[in-house]
């Protein structure tokens, strides 16, 4: 991480220019993100290189969610507070360049050491994901997440266990 530096959106970044291969995430990026922060829906993350400080590399994005505990197999709700909803923290549309490959896991480490260390003062019990496509999926099952049946995009890791990678 000592060429890189992971930190909340701010005006002096440049987002035009990014381009993950995926128009909506760019276009999110380019439109939508700062009034997401501004109106307290989304928390904007941004990766730059410590040599470019202000080019957009990468991004996720943050905001607080619940699941319904009915809706978890009991694989993970074994070690989960009985409460009809599990707090969680949803780590949303995060990409990053395709002239940047293989920062993507760097992203995701920052996300989930970020989920763990507010999670200490607010408590979730999970990290969620919106994972769009086969290769996110095959992305975050790297990073332990689990997928579940009849809730096909989205991927879970238990706070328990993001504490201990
Ligand atoms: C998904 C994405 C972030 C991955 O970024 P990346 O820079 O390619 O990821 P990394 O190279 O850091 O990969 C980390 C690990 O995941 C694996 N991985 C990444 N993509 C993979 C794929 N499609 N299939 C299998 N494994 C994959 C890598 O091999 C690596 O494993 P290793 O450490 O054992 O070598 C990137 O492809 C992207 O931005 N895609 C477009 C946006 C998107 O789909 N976002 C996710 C849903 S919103």
């Amino acid at each position: 991480m000592k060429d890189y530096v992971c930190e909340p959106l701010g005006n002096h970044h440049d987002r035009t220019q990014f381009d993950c291969g995926v128009s909506v995430l760019n276009d999110y990026l380019a439109k939508y993100a700062k009034q997401d922060v501004k109106r307290k829906a989304s928390a904007v993350f941004v990766l730059v290189e410590r040599a470019q400080p202000k080019r957009v590399i990468g991004f996720y994005t943050l905001c607080a969610t619940s699941i319904a505990l009915a809706e978890l197999p009991e694989v993970l709700t074994r070690k989960l507070p009985r409460y009809p909803e599990i707090p969680a923290i949803l780590v949303g549309r995060l990409a990053r360049d395709v002239n940047h490959p293989g920062v993507g896991a760097l992203l995701l480490s920052d996300a989930i050491t970020r989920c763990v260390r507010v999670a200490s003062e607010i408590a979730a019990s999970l990290i969620v994901v919106d994972s769009k496509g086969e290769a996110a999926t095959r992305f975050y099952e790297k990073f332990g997440f689990i997928s579940l049946p009849n809730l096909s995009d989205r991927m879970f890791l238990p706070m328990q266990t993001a504490e201990k990678l």
